[in-house]
Formats: C-alpha cells, sequence, structure tokens
C-alpha cells in the first residue's frame, strides 16, 4: 500500500472505534525495540536530608509497569491484536517481572529475548504526592542491547513470516539501528506494513519503513530543523524534509496537545485536534499512538480512519496517571 493509497482508502472513512477494534481483533503484530521496566516509588517528603540539601523521601508503595517497546505489546494485546515482542531483556529480577507482567497482559516473547548479558533497563521514577522527585535509570551501553543482523534475522524469520504488521519501538537503548532496521526490511517473508517509532540521532538511516511516528521534537530532528522556542511547527518543511531523507510511505508526527499532523508524500496533509478531554499524564501516549495506528491499518483501513482512531485512544490514556493503556470498552 503506497501512502496515496492508504490516504485515499476512503471506502471506511466513517467507520467507528467499534468497527476497527472488531476488524482488527486477532491481528498479529510483531514488536521488535527496547522495552524496560517503569518501576515508581511512592512516598511523601516533610523534610530536607541533613546529610546533603535533598528531600528525604517515606517511600509508601512501589509498583511497575512495561515499558517502551513492551508497553506498545502492551497497548496492542489490550486492544485486541496478538503481539508477540522481540527485545533484549536481562535474566534478572526484574526481567523475570517483566516477563510475568507481560504473560498476565497476553504477550508473548519471543525465544532469544532474554540474555544473562545485559540487565533489564529499568527507569524508576521516585514520586512525593505525585510529583517526580527524580529519576533512576539502570541499563548497560547501546552495545549490550544490539543483536547481530543475521542473527536478528534468524531470531525473526519465523515471526515475522506469520505477522500482520512489524512495529520498531525505539527508545535508542541499542536494540535499533540501521542494520536492525534494514535486517528487517530484507526479511523475505516479512509483512508489507512496518511501522518505526524513531528516536533521531546521529549515525541512524530509519530509510524504507512504511510508517513513521516521531513527536514534534524527533520530526524536527529527522527533518534537520532546529527547534526554535516559540517558533510555530513548519509543518510543509518538516514533511518535505522527512520525505526526502527517509521517504516513509506514510507519515504521522504527534504534536502532544496540538494533536497530530499526516503528511502525504511530502506534503502536510491534514491536521487532527487532539481528543483529549483531560490531562494527567502524557507519558506512554506515543506509545499508544504507533499501536492503534499499526492496529487499524493492518485491519485495512486508511491512514486518515487509522489516525482519527490512533487519536482517540491517546487522549484517553492521557487522562490516566502513568503509562498506561486503553481498552477496547474505553473506546
Ligand atoms: N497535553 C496533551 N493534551 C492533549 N492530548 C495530548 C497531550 N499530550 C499528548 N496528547 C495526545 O497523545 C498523542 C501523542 O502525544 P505526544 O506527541 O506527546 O507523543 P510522544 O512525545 O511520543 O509521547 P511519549 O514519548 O511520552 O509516549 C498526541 O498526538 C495527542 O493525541
Ligand atoms: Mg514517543
Amino acid at each position: 500500500m503506497n501512502a496515496t493509497n492508504a490516504m485515499n482508502a476512503t471506502n471506511a472513512m466513517n467507520a467507528t472505534n467499534a468497527e476497527i477494534l472488531a476488524a482488527a481483533k486477532g491481528r498479529r503484530i510483531l514488536v521488535v525495540g527496547d522495552a524496560m521496566l517503569d518501576s515508581y516509588v511512592w512516598g511523601d517528603a516533610t523534610r530536607l536530608s541533613p546529610e546533603a540539601p535533598v528531600p528525604v523521601v517515606r517511600v509508601e508503595r512501589e509498583s511497575a509497569v512495561p515499558g517502551g517497546a513492551a508497553n506498545v505489546a502492551v497497548n496492542l494485546a489490550s486492544l485486541g491484536a496478538r503481539a508477540r515482542l522481540f527485545s533484549p531483556i536481562g535474566r534478572d529480577a526484574d526481567g523475570a517481572r517483566l516477563e510475568a507482567m507481560l504473560s498476565d497482559r497476553g504477550v508473548t516473547l519471543v525465544p532469544g529475548s532474554i540474555s544473562d548479558s545485559r540487565p533489564t533497563i529499568v527507569k524508576t521514577r521516585v514520586l512525593c504526592r505525585r510529583q517526580q522527585v527524580c529519576r533512576l535509570d539502570r541499563e548497560a551501553p547501546p552495545s549490550a542491547y544490539a543483536t547481530p543482523p543475521e542473527e536478528l534475522a534468524r531470531i525473526l524469520a519465523a515471526d515475522a513470516a506469520e505477522a500482520d504488521a512489524i512495529v520498531l519501538s525505539d527508545y535508542a537503548k541499542g536494540s535499533i539501528s540501521t542494520e536492525t532496521i534494514q535486517s528487517i526490511l530484507a526479511l523475505p517473508h516479512r509483512p508489507e506494513l512496518v511501522a518505526l517509532d524513531p528516536k533521531p540521532r546521529a549515525g541512524v538511516d530509519f530509510s524504507g519503513v512504511s510508517l513513521m511516528t516521531p513527536n514534534r521534537t524527533e520530526a524536527l530532528r529527522l527533518a534537520g530543523i532546529e527547534d526554535v522556542p516559540g517558533m510555530p511547527f513548519p509543518a510543509d518543511d518538516v514533511c518535505a524534509a522527512i520525505h526526502r531523507r527517509f521517504a516513509p510511505k506514510m507519515l504521522v508526527v504527534t504534536l502532544g496537545p496540538d494533536g497530530m499532523l499526516l503528511g502525504d508524500g511530502g506534503r502536510a496533509a491534514e491536521r487532527i485536534p487532539t481528543a483529549a478531554r483531560e490531562v494527567f499524564d502524557v507519558s506512554g501516549a506515543g506509545d499508544t499512538v504507533i499501536s492503534a495506528l499499526v492496529l487499524a491499518l493492518s485491519a485495512g483501513f486508511g491512514l486518515r480512519e487509522a489516525a482519527r482512531f490512533a487519536n482517540e485512544a491517546a487522549g484517553v490514556v492521557v487522562g490516566k496517571v502513568g503509562t498506561a493503556t486503553v481498552s477496547p470498552d474505553e473506546l
């Protein structure tokens, strides 16, 4: 399906969310990328430490949810897809916890995901009365999470052949690189739809995918346009530059409170205002967007229809605290 076909797929232009969900149920989606454990420490702080000018946090409880690529897989499963995840996870307590949470939420790990050659990536947010005080990151350098391209092709061959779509969830932790992307695009029996949520950085070529879903900052970076504070979003220039540099068949730029922008063949084709009614926590909204988009596209809906659906799904998750998912009932 090329971008123009996707934009013009008007046969289901007025599909309701229920119709999209029904058509998408059971779609097989393979997620590849950087999974992590999003961990939260909740407490209260009423005094400063005598040891250093920092608050003393009395811990009340701890919780954790799947993050990054794992959150994409969980979002897909929650919307009714059959989601499988290949992601570099460590053979450690955090990895076991992440694996159990994924299995509880209906996500299957592709064999080869777990290895003792690296720690599971964990981001711990310390929150006092819902205010973030600091974040503690545990992770090894990117090389620890990279899979050599030939090995990746071997691990993913059977899964890619069965999948209706592939989602690459890049959090710049090492599992997604030019080689990874090329190796997946070269798989002989892969589905046509390969979507990518990119974290742009020097030396990574994101060319060749069907769909890219950068946020505002990422889109400017991909386009090579400086982000000047207060500047209105240069939609036409961004779409043109991303098209010239990476030529994704479809482009959806998420613009936070300003909803999303659809690119079509290098032009800014349409803006969709946010569907959020109340905003509590925007973290993970991008994961929901790519999940819902891919699900709808894999069920045969056009880009406009898929984007409207994804925008409504994101509108639900930003109304929840913490990395969250959306269920069919909420849509
Ligand atoms: N403050 C907000 N108000 C209303 N809607 C929002 C807000 N932030 C996000 N959204 C919704 O969520 C979608 C994705 O948000 P955003 O552009 O922030 O993605 P993101 O930066 O990739 O998010 P993350 O990386 O935290 O998952 C938007 O297109 C919009 O529909
Ligand atoms: Mg994002």
